[in-house]
C-alpha cells in the first residue's frame, strides 16, 4: 500500500497546479474501472500490430495492481499526512528519472475524437511502444504519464535473446506523474525492450498536452485537437520519458474523421481509409522524425486550409482556419517564413534538417507560439496577418514570432539544453536572433534597435530588484513541473537575450556566428549545457585572435551565475569610474550571495562628443581612466547603442552637459542613447541616485523630437508616474504638463499625414503617431478627442465599414470607448464577440478595458471568467482592466475574490499568473494595499500560487518600493511641474 496516490494537502496543491482536471483525476483514480488484460510476454501481437486504439472491447474486468490501493489511499486523503512530510526515497517519489533506462524510437498511435462521448466529455485514445535500451541493471520501470488511464495492462518485450522479466505490479504516482512497473526480474544492462501500453485521456480544453480548441465558421461550431508539450505535458498525450535529454525518433499515426487533416512533425508518408468498429476513419502516417526531444512533439486534426510554397527543398505551409486562408490572412506568414529559415541557415551555417515546416494558427493557444520541430504553433494574432485590419505593431510581432521560433529548429531543436535549469540559453538565444531574423524579413524596419525597449529596459526592471535571481539555475532547484513552469520568465527570455547580444557584440559578429555554428554542428541532435556554448565560443575567439581581456566563460559566469547588473558610474572631473549592484530600491536587502560578490567585467563601447572611443573593459570594482576626463563643454556618453547590459551614472556636470545637448542639438547623441539617457536617469531617480527632478528635465527636449523610440520610453517611464499619481492631485500637473510636451508631436503628425488622410511612411514613425493620439487623447486636447470620437461615431453609425485606420484602432477604440458610456461600450462588444479576426477582437477587447464607468467594468470582469473571453485571454484582460485607474480596486477585488476559482481554471499549462499578479498589483503604493496583499498571500498559501510565487514576493518588494518612493518624492515631482508648465 506504500505506492498508492498519496493525497495530502500538501501534495494536492501539486497536483492542483499542474491542471484543471488534478482534482477530476483524483476522484477518477478511485473509481475501478474496467479493462482489457493483455498477457505479458506475447511479443509479437503487441509490438507488430499495432490495434487501433480505443478499440479494446471490456472482455475481461480485472482491476490491474494499484487500482485497489487507489481507492484506498484515496479513501485516506487529509487523514494520514505522513506520505508527504517525511521524505520517501523511492525512486517514483523522485521527480526525475533514474538513469537505467534511454528511450530509442517510439511507435505512438493516436486517435482524437472531437465529438463528446456518452459522458459528454472529449477524449482520445492511443497506443504507444517504447524501445528502450537498459543501461544499469534494474527491476523497475519508470516512465512518464499524466492523467491517462491504461486501457490494457502493460506489456514488456525483450527484443534481444534473454526473455523480458515479468511485470509484478504496476500503478499511476499521480504526484510525480509517473507509470511505475515493478519488475519480476532484471532488465539487463546492454539489452533492449520494448514496452507496449494502451491508454486513454481527456481531450480537454485546458491549453496543455493534447486538448482540444473550439471556434465558430459560419455558424457552425468546430472542434479540434492539438497539442502543447512544453516543458511536461507530453505525458499527458502518452507514457514517454519526458525529459528534454531523453530523445528519441518517433513514429506517429494518428486515426481521424476523413472530413478532417493531420499534422505531425514528420511529412505525412501515408493517409488511407480504415474501418476501425464500424467507423470509416482516415489512417494518416508520418515519416519517422530525426532524434529529437519529447516536449517538441506535435500533432494536429482539423479541418483547416492550408498556403504552401517551397523555398530550395524545404516546403513551407501556412494552415488556419478556412475563413482565414481565403481571406488571405496566411499570406504574410508564408512569403517571409522561407527567407527568414535561408537566412537563420546562412547565420548558423548549417541546413535545415527537416523537409518540411509548418506554421498552424490556433485559435485557442497560450504561449505566443510554440518551435515544435516542423509543426510551429501559434496564436492566430503571432502568424495571421490582414492589412485591412492589422497594424504594423501587429506586423511587427508576426515577424519576429516566427524569427524566434525558426531560431529555435536549431538552437533548441537540433541541440538541446539537458535540463530546464538552461532554459535561459534556449529562450535567451531565440529571443536575441529573432531581431536578426525579423531583420533580415524587414530591412527597412530597423527593428534590431528594438530589443533596447523590448528586452534590455523591460528586464532592467525585474532584474534590480533583490529578488530577481540569476540567468543560471541549479539542476536540483527545478524539478517539479511548476518549477519548471516557472522559469519560463523574463529573467530568461529578455535579460538571456540582452546578455548574449552584449556578447555577440563584443565578439563582433563573425566571431559569434562562428563559434555559434561549431557549438550546433557538434552537438546536432544531442544535448548540452550552457558551458559548452562558451567553449566553442572561446574557440573562434582563439582561432580569430579576438583580443577580450578574459576568456569567454570569466566574462559571462558574472552575467549568468549572479543575479542583477551593474550601474557604471563616471566622475568626468576625474576620470573616476566604479561600479555597483543596480538595486531599484537602495535599501532592499540582497540575501542572496554571489560567487563574485556583485561585481562584473564590464565592456563599455562610450562616446566623447559624439565621437566614438576605443572600448573600455571595467574589471575591478573601481578605475581609473583618463580619457574620460573631460574639460569646458566635453560630455560623454558610455554604453554606446546601449549593447551592454548595465546603466550608466554620470557627475552632475556631466549630466547638465548631457541635459543642455539634448535642448541643443539632441541628434548629436545617437537615438538608443537618447532611449538610455531617459531611462537610465528616471531609473537612477528611483533607487536615490540622482534627483528625481534631474530625470523629469531629461523630457524637457522632447517637445522637440520625434523619433519614436525616446517617446516610447519617456512615456514608459512616466507611466510609473501615472500609476503612482493618476489617483492625487500632482494628476491635474502631470496632465498639463505631458499635454504641451506632446501637442508639437501631434501637430507634427497632423502635418506630415496631411490631416490624418496618409500613413506615415516609416515604421517607428507609424508607431509614433500612434503615441502622438494617444497621449493628446489622454491629456484631453481638443483636437485629439473630437477626432477619435468622430472617427468612431461614424464606425456605430455604419459598422459594416470601419473607417478606422488599422495602425490606430487600438488607441481610437480606447480613447472613444473612454470617452463615452454604455452606448460605445456595448457596441464594441458586439463588434467584439462578432468578430471573426483576432487581431481585431484583440485591440476591442483590450479597448473595452479603458471604460471610465465602474459598472460596464465590473461586468467586464465577470465576462472574463465566462465563455465569451477564451482562457487563453482571460487573465490579460483583467490586467487590461487593472491597468486602468477606475478598474483596478475592482481587477483586485475581483482576483481575491476569485483566486481559488482562477487557479483551478487557469492553473492548467498558463505561464501566465505571474503576469497576473504584478498586473493587478501594480498600483499599490500605500499601506493598506500592501497589508491586502500580505493578507492575499497568507489566506491562499494553502491554494498556491502556482507559477505566481515568485509573483508574490515581487509585489510586496514593489509596494513597499512604492511607498517609499511616494513620501521622498510626491511634493518635488509636483512643484517641478507647476514649474514646467508654461502659463
Ligand atoms: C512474480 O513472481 C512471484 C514469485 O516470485 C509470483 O508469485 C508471481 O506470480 C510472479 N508474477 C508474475 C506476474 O509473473
Ligand atoms: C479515466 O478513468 C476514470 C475512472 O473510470 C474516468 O472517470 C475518466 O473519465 C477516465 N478518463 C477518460 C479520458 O476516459
Ligand atoms: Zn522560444
Amino acid at each position: 500500500m506504500g505506492k498508492g496516490f498519496y493525497i495530502s494537502k500538501t501534495v494536492g496543491v501539486v497536483g492542483i497546479v499542474l491542471g484543471a482536471g488534478a482534482v477530476a483525476t483524483i476522484i477518477a483514480l478511485s473509481v475501478v474501472y474496467s479493462q482489457e488484460k493483455s498477457k505479458n510476454g506475447d511479443v509479437i501481437a503487441t509490438t507488430t500490430t499495432i490495434s487501433p486504439p480505443g478499440t479494446t472491447g471490456t472482455t475481461t474486468t480485472t482491476s490491474p495492481p494499484g487500482t485497489t490501493g487507489t481507492t484506498t489511499a484515496t479513501t485516506s486523503t487529509g487523514s494520514t499526512a505522513a506520505p508527504t512530510t517525511v521524505p520517501s526515497n523511492e525512486p517514483w517519489d523522485k521527480y526525475r528519472l533514474p538513469d537505467t533506462l534511454l528511450p530509442d524510437s517510439y511507435e505512438l498511435t493516436l486517435w482524437p475524437r472531437l465529438e463528446p462521448d456518452s459522458r459528454n466529455i472529449y477524449i482520445f485514445t492511443g497506443s504507444s511502444s517504447v524501445v528502450f535500451r537498459c543501461v544499469k541493471d534494474t527491476d523497475l520501470i519508470l516512465i512518464h504519464s499524466n492523467k491517462l488511464n491504461l486501457t490494457a495492462d502493460p506489456s514488456l518485450t525483450a527484443l534481444g535473446s534473454t526473455p523480458a522479466p515479468t511485470i509484478k505490479d504496476y500503478w499511476m504516482q499521480v504526484t510525480t506523474q509517473y507509470l511505475v512497473i515493478q519488475l519480476n526480474g532484471t532488465l539487463k544492462a546492454g539489452e533492449s525492450y520494448s514496452l507496449f501500453t494502451e491508454f486513454e485521456g481527456e481531450l480537454a480544453d485546458d491549453l496543455g498536452g493534447f486538448y482540444r480548441s473550439e471556434y465558430t465558421e459560419s455558424g457552425v461550431r468546430k472542434v479540434l485537437a492539438t497539442t502543447q508539450m512544453q516543458p511536461t505535458d507530453a505525458r499527458k498525450a502518452f507514457p514517454c520519458f519526458d525529459e528534454p535529454a531523453m530523445k528519441a525518433e518517433f513514429n506517429i499515426t494518428i486515426l481521424h474523421d476523413p472530413s478532417t487533416v493531420a499534422l505531425s512533425n514528420g511529412k505525412q508518408i501515408e493517409s488511407v481509409e480504415v474501418e476501425v468498429t464500424g467507423i470509416t476513419l482516415r489512417k494518416t502516417t508520418f515519416e519517422r522524425t530525426r532524434i529529437m526531444s519529447t516536449y517538441l512533439l506535435a500533432f494536429i486534426v482539423s479541418e483547416f486550409d492550408v498556403v504552401e510554397t517551397m523555398e530550395g527543398d524545404v516546403q513551407i505551409r501556412i494552415f488556419a482556419r478556412k475563413e482565414a486562408i481565403a481571406a488571405n490572412q496566411g499570406e504574410y506568414a508564408l512569403n517571409i517564413t522561407g527567407p527568414i529559415l535561408k537566412f537563420f541557415e546562412s547565420y548558423y551555417n548549417a541546413t535545415y534538417p527537416l523537409p518540411k515546416s509548418d506554421q498552424v494558427a490556433l485559435p485557442d493557444f497560450n504561449a505566443g507560439a510554440m518551435e515544435n520541430w516542423g509543426l510551429i504553433t501559434y496564436r492566430e494574432s503571432a502568424l495571421l496577418y490582414d492589412p485591412s485590419v492589422s497594424s504594423n505593431g501587429n506586423k511587427e510581432r508576426i515577424a519576429t514570432i516566427i524569427a524566434h521560433e525558426l531560431a529555435h529548429m536549431w538552437f533548441g531543436n537540433l541541440v538541446t539544453i539537458r535540463w530546464w535549469n538552461d532554459l535561459w540559453l534556449n529562450e535567451g538565444f531565440a529571443s536575441y536572433v529573432e531581431y536578426l531574423g525579423a531583420d533580415h524579413a524587414e530591412p527597412e524596419w530597423n527593428i534590431k534597435d528594438m530589443i533596447i525597449l523590448g528586452d534590455v529596459h523591460r528586464v532592467f526592471a525585474i532584474d534590480a530588484l533583490a529578488s530577481s535571481h540569476p540567468l543560471s539555475s541549479n539542476e536540483e532547484d527545478i524539478m517539479r513541473p511548476e518549477q519548471i513552469s516557472e522559469v519560463f520568465d523574463a529573467i530568461s527570455y529578455s535579460k538571456g537575450a540582452s546578455v548574449l547580444r552584449m556578447l555577440s557584440d563584443f565578439l563582433t559578429e563573425p566571431v559569434f556566428a562562428q563559434g555559434l555554428s561549431s557549438y550546433l554542428n557538434t552537438f546536432e541532435f544531442s544535448n548540452t549545457v550552457y558551458t559548452d556554448l562558451w567553449d566553442h565560443l572561446q574557440l573562434a575567439v582563439d582561432a580569430t585572435h579576438t583580443s577580450i581581456p578574459r576568456n569567454v566563460s570569466e566574462i559571462m559566469d558574472r552575467w549568468v551565475l549572479q543575479m542583477g547588473f551593474p550601474v557604471v558610474t563616471v566622475n568626468t572631473a576625474t576620470g573616476q569610474l566604479t561600479q555597483e549592484h543596480f538595486l531599484l530600491d537602495p535599501e532592499s536587502v540582497v540575501e542572496r550571495p554571489s560567487p563574485f560578490n556583485y561585481s562584473w567585467f564590464v565592456p563599455i563601447q562610450w562616446i566623447k562628443n559624439g565621437a566614438e572611443q576605443n572600448i573600455y573593459w571595467l574589471l575591478e570594482k573601481q578605475d581609473l581612466n583618463d580619457a574620460m576626463r573631460t574639460t569646458g563643454d566635453e560630455w560623454v556618453v558610455l554604453n554606446l547603442n546601449v549593447s551592454g547590459y548595465y546603466r550608466v551614472n554620470y557627475d552632475e556636470a556631466n549630466w547638465n552637459r548631457l541635459l543642455t545637448t539634448l535642448q541643443t542639438s539632441p541628434e548629436s547623441i545617437p537615438v538608443l542613447n537618447r532611449v538610455q539617457l531617459i531611462d537610465d536617469a528616471f531609473n537612477l531617480a528611483r533607487a536615490n541616485r540622482i534627483l528625481t527632478t534631474l530625470a523629469l528635465r531629461t523630457t524637457l527636449y522632447l517637445s522637440a523630437e520625434t523619433e519614436y523610440m525616446p517617446w516610447k520610453s519617456a512615456l514608459d517611464n512616466l507611466d510609473y508616474y501615472y500609476l503612482m499619481f493618476d489617483r492625487s492631485e500632482v494628476y491635474g500637473y502631470l496632465q498639463a504638463y505631458i499635454g504641451q510636451q506632446v501637442e508639437p508631436l501631434f501637430k507634427h503628425f497632423q502635418e506630415i499625414t496631411d490631416n490624418w488622410t496618409k500613413i506615415p511612411d516609416g515604421h517607428t514613425d507609424q508607431y509614433n503617431q500612434v503615441n502622438a493620439i494617444r497621449m493628446a487623447c489622454s491629456t484631453g486636447l481638443e483636437n485629439c478627442t473630437e477626432l477619435v470620437k468622430g472617427w468612431f461615431s461614424e464606425w456605430m453609425n455604419n459598422p459594416s465599414v470601419n473607417p478606422i485606420e488599422p495602425n490606430l484602432r487600438s488607441t481610437v477604440y480606447c480613447s472613444a470607448i473612454a470617452a463615452g458610456g454604455a452606448k460605445e461600450w456595448d457596441f464594441a462588444w458586439n463588434m467584439f464577440l462578432s468578430s471573426t479576426i483576432a487581431i481585431e477582437a484583440d485591440k476591442l477587447r483590450a479597448a473595452l478595458a479603458c471604460s471610465t464607468t465602474p459598472w460596464l467594468l465590473n461586468r467586464y470582469l465577470e465576462y472574463t471568467l465566462t465563455s465569451n473571453i477564451r482562457k487563453q485571454d482571460a487573465t490579460s484582460t483583467i490586467i487590461y482592466i487593472a491597468n486602468n485607474v477606475v478598474g483596478q480596486p475592482l481587477a483586485w477585488d475581483f482576483v481575491r475574490a476569485n483566486w481559488a476559482y482562477i487557479f483551478r481554471e487557469y492553473g492548467g499549462g498558463s505561464f501566465s499568473f505571474s503576469n497576473l499578479i504584478n498586473g493587478v498589483t501594480k498600483r499599490f503604493s500605500t499601506e493598506f494595499e500592501l497589508k491586502q496583499l500580505e493578507q492575499f498571500r497568507d489566506d491562499n498559501n494553502d491554494i498556491g500560487f502556482g507559477s505566481g510565487t515568485l509573483a508574490i514576493q515581487q509585489s510586496i518588494e514593489r509596494t513597499r518600493a512604492n511607498i517609499k518612493w511616494l513620501s521622498q518624492n510626491r511634493n518635488d515631482v509636483m512643484e517641478w511641474l507647476k514649474g514646467a508648465i508654461k502659463a
